[in-house]
């Protein structure tokens, strides 16, 4: 939530800010600002709305510093406003800063400013931040005033700016990813992290700072995550790393094994379209390397636990949020199915206050797409404090949740914009069905169901390739459904999460209020909402509950509700019980969620669009939720 970009190099900072920006829009879409050093002076352009017109705004300038921040926001303290918008400037006209995070202490400290005669001009906590460094480095001895007073060495702008800033965040309490400036230090930037992602980006004579690798990569690729409780004084030639108690640290440069491309959207006319296409592509690299020599079991490298380590445990306990959530309910239902092993499922926000009571040997399991969702990292960081070892599904490689879990499994889906998640969902659920194969194969399973599973699994790029040549039947469908505000989905066992999954692909991106059901817990309320207006998405499984779902599917259409069904081929459906019938191949078992998922995706897109909403940009939300 929230991003910010920072450059110090030889090259115009304004150009190179935007282009960051703009691909860190996903993050927070309400009002955007930049600031450069210009050799006059500071130069400050801030517009609510979208970075196109931040850099309307800022074409109109003649911005040809070197050294900038910019800022896109998604509001926390203060409503959508200029004066709220990023950068904030201190009131004595020195400090000039970009922030990613809660200050909660910002009330005592804005009293505290206040006495001293700071004044500020927005409600944000992030302006009482910039205030204090601006006091501290008021405080700090400059250096004329230390020759004077014979202090010896004097210290410089530069090291009374990064003292400054090193200050003012032992006193700050809450979260923080912030870009500092210094009108006194041109040339130079500061920033520093606690609890919300900062990557430096090194380069060559440029250097730069950012909340994610895609505002870097067309850049660099040489990138250093910061840790918690880390500082970086940057300038174009070089930079130092340190820690707020003035430690120094040994960089680790890392490379991005993606470039800008991935991040580009291509012929598509949204980043959501273009991933849920990208899906064949993404399950096959979830897939790569993960299969066993013998063909009947997966590997997983990075789970740094032996078999001999599986057979101690119990019970597993998987958390996560929104879609990962919903991941997390798959992977519960196939663990238990197909391994017997029990499965606790919470979201992460209700599991870090919840003190719930664990088994002695459970091993804990969080799923996140971006790895870097608060509530899922604090539910990390709980289940680490009480002993617990704790495994990451996690798709961006490097994150805060990857590098802080004991091990964990890559997704390996490529950057995911579309703050709708969608490729790294059915990701989750295939990497879900392979853990579930992996236990399963230490248990019960035997070879030969093994090699099926297996099989089963690899067939599903190809699977999904089908689903998806049904995108102009599925569009056509949407056009006719667009119209209606209430939708529910129904669906049983693994289909359940993919029916609460759909309700919230669609309510996110059109608006629409929609719910997900187990389909026979619909008679128990929810049926109260049917009429000529309300349709029902249903999941039609094969199998035993086949029948269980028709008659519901009966009750629905005996009170005159439309009906979506999402069927395998191989089943037949009494003539006339759905008005819409979208077919999924006959698959596995393990690769059900993973398919019957991509037609309620592609539904949601194509209503949404229809309906004229904003797709990649949904209000009120963002994607990587790093605020509580
Ligand atoms: C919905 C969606 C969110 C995320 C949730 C967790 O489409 O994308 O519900 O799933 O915010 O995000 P990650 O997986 O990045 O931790």
């Amino acid at each position: 939530m929230c991003g910010i970009v920072g450059y110090v190099g030889r090259q115009r900072a304004a150009s190179i800010l935007l282009e960051g920006l703009k691909r860190l829009e996903y993050r927070g879409y309400d009002s955007a600002g930049l600031a450069v050093l210009q050799p006059g002076g500071l130069a400050l352009v801030k517009s609510v709305g979208r970075v196109a017109a931040l850099s309307k705004l800022a074409a109109a300038r003649k911005l040809t510093g070197t050294t900038g921040i910019c800022h896109t926001r998604w509001a926390t303290h203060g409503g959508v406003t200029e004066a709220n918008a990023h950068p904030h400037l201190s009131s004595d006209g020195r400090i000039v800063l970009v922030h990613n995070g809660v200050i909660e202490n910002y009330i005592a400290i804005k009293k505290f400013l206040l006495t001293k005669g700071y004044t500020f001009t927005s409600e944000t906590d992030t302006e009482v931040l910039c205030n204090l460094i601006a006091y501290h480095y008021a405080k700090e001895t400059a250096p004329a005033a230390a020759q004077a007073a014979g202090v010896n060495p004097q210290p410089s702008e530069s090291s009374r700016f990064l003292t400054s800033v090193r200050k003012t965040l032992l006193h700050v309490e809450g979260t923080y990813g912030i870009a500092v400036l210094c009108t006194e230090c041109p040339g130079e930037m500061v920033a520093a992290r606690k609890g919300s992602p900062l990557i430096l980006g090194v380069g060559d004579q440029e250097n730069l700072i950012a909340s994610d690798v895609s505002a870097l990569v067309s850049r660099t690729q040489s990138v250093v995550y910061l840790k918690d409780g880390e500082l970086v004084h940057l300038t174009a030639g070089g930079f130092a790393l340190s820690t707020l108690d003035l430690a120094d640290v040994s960089p680790v440069i890392d490379k991005v094994t993606w470039d800008v491309n991935d991040a580009e959207m291509g012929a598509h006319a949204h980043f959501m379209e273009k991933e849920i296409f990208e899906q064949p592509t993404a399950l096959e690299n979830a897939m790569r390397g993960r299969f066993s020599a013998d063909g009947s079991s997966a590997n997983f490298g990075g789970l740094n636990l032996t078999p001999a380590d599986f057979r101690t445990i119990d019970r597993f306990v998987f958390t996560s949020c929104g879609t990962g959530w919903h991941a997390c309910l798959v992977a519960e239902h196939l663990i238990e199915r197909f391994a017997r092993i029990p499965v606790e499922v919470d979201y992460a926000s209700e599991f870090r206050y919840r003190n719930a009571p664990l088994d002695r040997d459970a091993l804990f399991f969080v799923i996140s797409q971006s790895g870097e969702t608060i509530d899922t990292l604090a539910a990390l960081r709980e289940a680490k404090r009480k002993g617990y070892k704790c495994m990451a599904i996690c798709n961006v490689v490097g994150s805060t949740i990857a590098r802080e879990a004991d091990g964990g499994i890559y997704q390996h889906a490529g950057p995911e914009i579309g703050v709708a998640s969608t490729k790294a969902f059915t990701s989750q659920l295939l990497i879900s069905a392979m853990f579930a194969l992996y236990v399963a194969r230490m248990r019960d399973l035997s070879f030969a169901e093994g090699i099926e599973y297996v099989n089963g699994l690899k067939a599903v790029p190809d699977l999904a390739r089908r689903v998806l040549e049904q995108a102009p039947h599925i569009k056509e469908i949407a056009s006719r459904y667009s119209k209606y505000n209430d939708f529910l989905f129904l669906g049983r066992l693994s289909l359940f999460p993919i029916a609460l999954e759909g309700a919230l692909k669609l309510k996110e991106i059109s608006y629409i209020h929609a719910e997900g059901y187990p389909a026979a817990e619909m008679k128990h309320g929810p049926i109260a909402l049917i009429s000529p207006e309300c349709p029902s998405v249903f999941f039609v499984p094969k199998g035993e509950l086949f029948n269980k779902v028709i008659s519901s599917m009966q009750e629905i259409k005996a009170r005159k509700g439309l009906i979506i069904a999402i069927a395998p081929d191989c089943v037949e459906l009494p003539e006339g019980l759905a008005d819409d019938v979208i077919t999924i191949p006959d698959c596995h078992e393990a690769a059900l969620p993973v398919l019957a998922t991509i037609p309620v995706q592609l539904l949601s897109y194509y209503i949404a669009c229809a309906r004229g909403c904003d797709v990649d940009k949904p209000r009120n939300l963002a994607k990587s939720v790093t605020v509580e």
